[in-house]
């Protein structure tokens, strides 16, 4: 159920599920070309059903929209504070991007992160992928040095390989810290990090994994399996990263079909057993974070923390999703 898991070995506790806004890249009446724009109204929303029904944690980054994404949550945050419509303050996840660019831009832009999300400090601060000019350990030591001045609390990664991982965790422990986490595309239909040694070597280091696309951005909620006509407005980068096609709904049929079947069971939507999965068959190592452009996915979404999955559920669920032709 809904209990706060502890992010790696650190003194921060977040809930199973966090919420994601990559979606919140375009303001208001602005085009974005993959996810659409998205009204600051409907935002506030998602944020405070969502922090208000067991989430108590939000994760963004630089590049999602440069800093439009982070300047949402922000705005929100600060506005439900003044409302006094929470109970404590939501943790906050961002990341640096790391493409092109040397490890002394962490230093560099940090202070513009803090004022976009209007806070002294960010809880948990990732370097968004391993590619950069600097080498790792530079990248580190820039890490370290903005978490001794306080300005973020613990150091993950994402997209990192086990090696890239295991490298991580080891310098940061040369200055005393561990890698809190590393997040990694992770769903039913996009198994690698149990393959590729993320997840083993995650749990042995006591690091937590993030798992993004947690819905295979939509085809883990059954909606193009029941409309497949829907396709055909998605962006094309959304197709190509998600392989959302005719062919794979084909392929995914008997997956959803078992998805459809546990849902009834669990008197749950299709969404919630995908999700619940990914939190509950790896112990508490995994957290998600689903996209929601909708107040109804939001709620949605959350309601996956008040049930746990039998572990013959999972079990089945895995099985299927290994084994599709
Ligand atoms: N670290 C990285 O490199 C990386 C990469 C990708 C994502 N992320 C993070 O992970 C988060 C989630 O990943 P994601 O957005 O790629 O994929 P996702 O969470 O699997 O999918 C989100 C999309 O699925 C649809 N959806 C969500 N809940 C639904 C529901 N209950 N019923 C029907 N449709 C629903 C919505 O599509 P519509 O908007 O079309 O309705 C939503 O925008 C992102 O917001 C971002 O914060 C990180």
């Amino acid at each position: 159920m809904n209990q706060l898991r502890r992010l790696g070995q650190t003194d921060l506790y977040l809930s199973p599920l966090g919420l994601g806004t990559w979606q919140y890249s375009t303001k208001d009446t602005n085009k974005n070309s993959m996810w659409g724009s998205t009204e600051t109204e409907t935002v506030y929303e998602i944020i405070k059903y969502s922090l208000q029904h067991g989430m108590n944690w939000i994760d963004t980054a630089e590049i999602y929209g440069n800093g439009t994404s982070e300047a949402f949550i922000g705005e929100v945050t600060q506005r439900l504070k003044h409302e006094r419509m929470l109970a404590t303050q939501p943790l906050i996840a961002s990341k640096w991007f790391p493409l092109a660019r040397s490890a002394s831009s962490i230093k560099n832009t940090i202070d513009e992160r803090l004022t976009y999300l209007q806070v002294p400090t960010i809880d948990l601060y990732q370097i968004h992928q391993p590619t950069s000019r600097s080498p790792l350990r530079k990248q580190i030591e820039a890490m370290v040095s903005i978490a001794e001045k306080n300005k973020i609390k613990q150091i993950g990664v994402s997209n990192f390989s086990a090696k890239q991982m295991i490298k991580a965790h080891q310098l940061l422990k040369e200055y005393g810290m561990t890698l809190a986490s590393n997040q990694v595309k992770y769903n039913l239909l996009h198994r690698n990090p149990e393959k590729n040694g993320t997840l083993d070597a995650a749990k042995e280091l006591g690091i937590t994994i993030i798992a993004y696309s947690p819905l295979q951005q939509g085809l883990l909620t059954g909606r193009f399996h029941e409309h497949p006509e829907a396709l055909a407005k998605i962006s094309r980068f959304r197709k190509l990263q998600s392989s959302l096609t005719s062919r794979t709904l084909k392929k995914t049929e008997p997956l959803y079909k078992e998805l459809k079947r546990i849902a009834l069971n669990y008197d749950k939507s299709i969404s919630q057993i995908a999700l619940n999965w990914l939190i509950n068959a790896q112990g508490d190592t995994v957290l998600a974070i689903p996209g929601a452009s909708k107040l109804q996915q939001a709620q949605e979404n959350v309601g996956t923390l008040n049930f746990e999955l039998s572990r013959k559920d999972i079990a089945r669920l895995n099985d299927i999703s290994q084994n599709l032709k």
